[in-house]
């Protein structure tokens, strides 16, 4: 029998993660294309009506309106907080927290302008070379994501994105280029962000303009049919090209409690697990789970499936499960649950948890039962690579940030991951959400932070950009620095 760990392992990564789309700016610097995250207009969620809204979709009527009268717009991930020009002092400000890794990911656009090109557009690989280098002059690793919530915007508009096979070479040729450009700088990859929330943005997730399909649900699946196939094919080539290279699928991890101890509810939990677990199914087993030939016979889902993407799955399995989490989620037996199962936003509230400032159920030990359950499953290594609390910060005069409440998510979050490593999971690292400040991908709002550092940034843009230690950032320091014992 393995013997149990006390406590995080020597080689825990620290870190925190962002994504470009969310923090670059510099839309159009250094041969960048425009990309479906250039497209997320700022719309004031308080004047919908709702502030947890996490989605962003685009139909194609606001993409021509938007291509035809940009002006008339605002865009905030086309400013993201300026990273571009800033990384070095950013980066600095990690090092001082003492991080071991730093998640980010690689905007295809910068790269592939429109997607299309033979060749990768040089200036885009010598930007994230000068931020690789950056890194590793502090020793952090970079964990990168390929594509986090962006593509080029080109292939949106001739392919309708995932929509098409298409997409699978256009990807493969990307994640090639990087991975053979930066073989010898990064060894932890993840392919795809939250692939699952194909289910809840089609354009988020896979860059699909939704009044073009006919059938949501089946575009959705298609889709992600299409990544999964595009995912392993990335997976093979990084193992050829880089020889001790990490590489893992992600789902956004929201784990379901049955609402009663009514069998029927039970076993709408269960199904709610499988929608959301279905995507590392493929991704770290190999193949298609059957229950999900049921799922798409009861909704009239058919995909099509290349004879030989049996083979490429199998042959593409990943080697560590990374998860974000920010939730859980109630079951309960009733008439939309067959639509609530697997999505992001739910309307069943359970009375035993506390909200955050825009309505996400606070639920640290959710994580734990989550990391219990996936090692359970898998038996590979987890990695938590997002989990965070959006808050409301305030600046003082004396520039301070003085987030207790922040602190205080973060930690019982901390403590529950360090009992599920004592149950014998086996935890790779942990990068909170936003460790800086940046622009939020469902609401595309400033004011909802998430980071251990402030950036003077409102919701239209407006501020010095000057960043600012808060408290959360001197405490996650000091847990660092320990380890995760002083919490
Ligand atoms: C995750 C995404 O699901 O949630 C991030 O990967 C996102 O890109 C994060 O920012 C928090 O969501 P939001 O809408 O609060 O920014």
């Amino acid at each position: 029998m393995k013997e149990l760990k006390q406590g995080f392992s020597d080689n825990f990564l620290w870190g925190g993660a962002t994504a470009a789309n969310q923090i670059e700016g510099a839309y159009l610097e250094g041969g960048k294309g425009l990309s479906t995250s250039d497209f997320a207009a700022y719309k004031d969620p308080y004047a919908q009506g709702k502030v947890n809204n996490f989605k962003f979709d685009v139909s194609s009527a606001e993409l021509n309106k938007y291509k035809e009268n940009p002006d008339a717009f605002d865009f905030p991930k086309r400013r993201g907080i300026d990273f571009y020009h800033r990384y070095e002092e950013d980066i600095a400000l990690f090092a001082e927290m003492g991080f071991k890794v730093f998640r980010l990911s690689i905007s295809w656009a910068r790269i592939f302008p429109t997607g299309l090109e033979d060749k990768p557009n040089e200036e885009g690989l010598a930007f994230y070379d000068k931020v690789f280098d950056e890194c590793a002059k502090y020793g952090i690793e970079p964990l990168v994501t390929m594509s986090h919530y962006e593509m080029p915007i080109t292939l949106t508009e001739k392919y309708n994105g995932w929509m098409s096979r298409e997409l699978v070479p256009l990807f493969e040729k990307y994640a090639r280029a990087i991975l053979e450009r930066y073989k010898n700088k990064v060894k932890y990859w993840i392919t795809f962000n939250e692939m699952n929330m194909n289910l809840n943005s089609l354009y988020t997730g896979a860059g699909i303009l939704e009044d073009l399909v006919d059938h949501k649900l089946q575009a959705a699946y298609q889709a992600s049919h299409h990544q999964f196939v595009a995912s392993a094919l990335t997976v093979k080539a990084a193992k050829e090209i880089i020889p001790d290279v990490q590489i893992g699928c992600m789902i956004n991890q929201i784990e379901a409690y049955a609402k009663t101890t009514k069998p029927e509810d039970q076993l709408q939990a269960v199904k709610s697990i499988q929608l959301n677990m279905f995507y590392p199914d493929v991704q770290a087993r190999g193949e298609y789970p059957t229950y999900m030939v049921k799922y798409f016979a009861d909704n009239q889902i058919k995909l099509d499936i290349k004879e030989q993407d049996e083979q490429i799955l199998k042959e593409g399995t990943v080697d560590f499960v990374a998860i974000s989490y920010y939730m859980s989620h109630v079951a309960e037996a009733r008439e939309d649950a067959a639509e609530l199962a697997g999505t992001f936003d739910s309307p069943i509230k359970n009375e035993h948890l506390e909200l955050s400032q825009w309505d996400w159920p606070i639920d640290p030990m959710g994580l734990r039962i989550s990391l219990i359950k996936l090692y359970d499953r898998y038996q590979k290594p987890l990695f938590v690579c997002e989990n965070g609390l959006g808050a409301r910060d305030t600046l003082t005069q004396d520039g301070k940030i003085h987030d207790d409440y922040r602190i205080d998510y973060l930690k019982k979050h901390i403590e529950q991951m360090k009992e599920a490593v004592k149950e014998g999971v086996d935890l790779m690292g942990y990068t909170p959400w936003g460790c800086i400040d940046l622009i939020s991908c469902g609401t595309s709002q400033m004011t909802k932070r998430y980071g251990l550092i402030y950036v003077d940034q409102d919701d239209l843009g407006n501020g010095t950009l000057n960043r600012y230690r808060k408290d959360s950032f001197f405490w996650y320091k000091n847990v660092i620095a320990s380890n995760g014992e002083d919490l």
